[in-house]
């Protein structure tokens, strides 16, 4: 590890406890004014550190800007982006924290400056929170919203503050989540797409994320007829990724994990796919096997918190690196030559060993980024209306809000089968 890798990892070392993050927005309230609502309360599900999440009485959400809209939350679901932070390693969490940004609900009531919503719409949200007229907005690049997000820590590490999210760290903003009975959602107007009542929450639920996740991971990958696509990670977001492939007219889609049940569960829904276990295979020897030169498109959805190789482990272990490298150096190797590598599994900050000179020297190229639900939720719910893709095929557990640690837990261990849960806070 060089020095200045070693600072930078001080750095973000130095962000997870540097305490609460400034805020400067006076427009987006953050979580601590979310409880100055009128003496109502609420059950929410709230980060209490290390695989702990404990739900909670707090006071109900009120409008606090203009463009807030208050949603009663009917589905809210558990991601694996949330297992980074039930696993502490993402920076910026604090005790107390509400969780969830992926949700959905009936409009309560709408902020005077809200034009297109009322009272009673049916609505998903979107968990990037975006302004809606920065210059990133206005690219339909929502999730690089320059306006919503205050953390000055972020843009230290990063150079750039990318949108707020909601329920996901202060470096996102430490905006509360969903896993609630009630949600404040900011900019109502924009980050809520009305959804229609011929369809049920659990074919709409997963637009807030991982639907919306799946097509980007596609659509950087640049998912064309005819190609051969690699999904690393057999989630929700590989298999609705594996999913999306496959409306995109990908001829094969090949989906790697480690846990074999994961796989079977695919294959039992998606019957059109090959699969490698990647705990009983080398990934690159059986995908030169299935594929000569290799698949034209890698998708690596699986990220950060998952390691493969023992100096990766102790590497993050020991704080020299953040991050593993293990399976971008797996996807860069094992891409065909001139190849296209998309990354939707989220990083957070520095890896060591990467694998540059095979990257550079086979012509690769590689895009990742935190999804602008809002640019592609109105062609994707389009396309759940006409049936053509289906994202409850993932959910395999509904559980009442009450035992949103148990999902945490179950989802987590891969137990029982769980590929994704939804927890029904009315219910
Ligand atoms: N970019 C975005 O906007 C965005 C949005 C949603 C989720 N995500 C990210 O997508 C990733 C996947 O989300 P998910 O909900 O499916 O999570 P998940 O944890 O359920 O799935 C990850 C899968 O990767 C598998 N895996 C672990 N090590 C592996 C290896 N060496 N090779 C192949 N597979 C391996 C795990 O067994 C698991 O099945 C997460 O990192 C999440 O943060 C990103
Ligand atoms: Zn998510
Ligand atoms: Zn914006």
């Amino acid at each position: 590890m060089t020095t200045s890798s070693a600072q930078a990892t001080a750095q973000i070392g130095r962000v997870e406890t540097a305490g609460p993050t400034p805020i400067s927005s006076e427009k987006l309230t953050m979580s601590a004014q979310d409880k100055q609502s009128e003496g109502k309360e609420m059950l929410a599900a709230t980060w209490t550190g290390k695989k702990s999440v404990t739900v909670v009485k707090v006071p109900v959400p009120r409008i606090t800007d203009p463009h807030d809209v208050i949603i009663k939350v009917t589905a809210t679901a558990i991601c694996g982006s949330d297992l980074h932070l039930y696993h502490g390693v993402m920076p910026g969490m604090q005790k107390g924290d509400q969780l969830g940004h992926e949700f959905m609900g009936i409009v309560e009531e709408v902020g005077p400056a809200v034009k297109t919503l009322k009272r009673g719409d049916r609505v998903v949200e979107a968990f990037d929170i975006a302004c809606g007229s920065c210059s990133f907005c206005s690219e339909k690049l929502f999730s690089e919203c320059d306006t919503t997000n205050p953390s000055a820590d972020m843009e230290q590490m990063y150079g750039d503050r990318i949108a707020a999210f909601h329920g996901y760290s202060h470096l996102t903003g430490g905006v509360s989540g969903g896993q609630s009975e009630y949600a404040r959602c900011h900019h109502g107007d924009v980050n809520l797409l009305k959804v229609p009542d011929s369809l049920t929450d659990m074919q709409v639920v997963l637009l807030s994320d991982i639907l919306p996740t799946a097509w980007h991971a596609t659509e950087m990958g640049e998912v064309r007829k005819g190609d051969v696509v690699a999904i690393w990670g057999a989630g929700p977001v590989g298999i609705l990724a594996a999913m999306c492939s496959r409306h995109r007219g990908a001829a094969r889609i090949i989906l790697i994990d480690t846990v074999p049940h994961r796989l079977d569960f695919a294959l039992s829904k998606l019957p059109y796919l090959e699969v490698i276990d990647a705990s009983k295979h080398d990934v690159y020897t059986r995908l030169r096997e299935l594929v000569k030169e290799g698949p034209h498109v890698s998708i690596e959805a699986v990220g950060f918190h998952y390691t493969k190789s023992l100096v990766s482990k102790v590497e993050m272990m020991v704080g020299l690196q953040t991050d593993p490298p293990d399976m971008l150096n797996e996807m860069i190797v094992s891409t065909r030559k001139g190849g296209r590598i998309s990354i939707v599994g989220a990083y957070a900050g520095f890896t060591n060993h990467f694998h540059i000179g095979a990257f550079m020297e086979k012509n690769l190229g590689m895009r990742g980024g935190q999804t602008p639900v809002q640019k592609y939720w109105h062609y994707l719910l389009s396309c759940i209306e006409k049936g053509e893709l289906d994202p409850s095929q993932v959910i395999t557990h509904t559980l009442p809000l009450s035992q949103a640690a148990e999902g945490y837990k179950m989802f987590d261990n891969k137990e029982e089968g769980c590929i994704k849960v939804v927890l029904l806070p009315h219910e």
